[in-house]
């Protein structure tokens, strides 16, 4: 079964990997990826100086998902930036994720991360946990702003982390920006923001930081993953590769993700709760499952979603 795949022009010897944030902050994490069946590496969202995150817990998991407020711990981009060429030796793309506390340090930090040549750069517009601080992708002008300055400064491919959008309007409101400021890759969708657990037990939230909220993950938000993929692909006529992230935790709900338009997938719930074994069972699940639909590859069935 061929699951190779082809983003931005880039080939990825696979259609699995880890999705930003999760087991990608630490040199060891990233080299773990390196070994493990994953078809790439994403780093964790990159700031200029390094950072402790939010108070613990910031995680926490339950049957349909997962609810974080991490607050973008990471080493600093200059640690990534010199970590990258290291990383490139295990033969599979490496891509870096880059935030930022203002629209300077996006500029800052892709300006000395694309020397480094990672293959794919993530610009990340939808972190929902730093107190205080919108999430970018919510504001169309301001995405286009920082975009039109990321862009300049990279000599490497250019993709979006999106947050998820509710309404049509809004993804409609995306294109021109992701257009004009040549965008050339999506990643959909990042956690959704600002949702809430309850422990009726102790009668508490589950996290400490900002009271309890924060972005959710996992099998819960999955309609709302394929949703915003198979909007966007829509939208741009299947031009635009799109990387599917959002409540995998089966092959079949890889497959879900390929039929609605996406050219790979990402794991984040799944990959903190099961570890990096969970690629090779993914692997499996999705080969079965393309073998058992007559699929003989990843591009065979991509955006194939038939409407009623
Ligand atoms: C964090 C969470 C996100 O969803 C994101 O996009 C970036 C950072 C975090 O809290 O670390």
């Amino acid at each position: 079964m061929n699951l190779s795949t082809t983003i931005a022009g880039v080939q990825f010897p696979g259609c699995i990997m880890n999705a930003a944030g999760a087991r990608c902050v630490t040199q060891a994490e990233l080299e773990a990826l390196g070994r493990s069946r994953a078809c790439a590496i994403v780093t964790k969202s990159m700031t200029l100086e390094p950072r402790q995150g939010n108070p613990e817990p910031r995680y926490y998991g339950f049957p349909s998902g997962s609810i974080n407020s991490m607050g973008l711990p990471n080493l600093g981009y200059r640690a990534y930036a010199k970590l990258i060429p290291e990383l490139k030796r295990f033969g599979k793309p490496v891509i870096a994720s880059v935030a930022g506390l203002c629209e300077a340090d996006f500029i800052s930090i892709a300006t000395v991360i694309n020397e480094s040549q990672p293959d794919l750069v993530e610009v990340n517009l939808s972190c929902p946990n730093i107190p205080g601080k919108p999430q970018i992708g919510y504001d169309a002008e301001a995405s286009e702003r920082l975009l039109a300055r990321v862009r300049k400064v990279l000599t490497v491919p250019m993709g979006v982390k999106l947050p998820p959008y509710f309404d049509p309007v809004h993804q409609e409101q995306m294109v021109p920006v992701l257009e004009r400021t040549g965008v050339q890759f999506l990643s959909l969708i990042n956690s959704v923001g600002n949702g809430l657990v309850v422990d009726p037990v102790s009668e508490t939230v589950v996290i400490k930081p900002k009271g309890g909220f924060g972005g959710l993950g996992g099998p819960l938000i999955k309609p709302v993953a394929l949703a915003n993929v198979r909007a966007f692909w829509k939208l741009f006529g299947g031009r635009l590769p799109i990387i599917g992230t959002g409540g995998v935790v089966t092959g079949t709900d890889i497959f879900e993700h390929l039929l609605c338009g996406a050219s790979a997938v990402q794991i984040g719930t799944v990959l903190v709760d099961e570890g990096l074994a969970a690629f090779d069972r993914l692997e499996q699940e999705l080969a079965a499952v393309l073998e058992a639909k007559g699929y003989g590859s990843v591009e065979a069935c991509r955006g194939k979603l038939k409407e009623l």
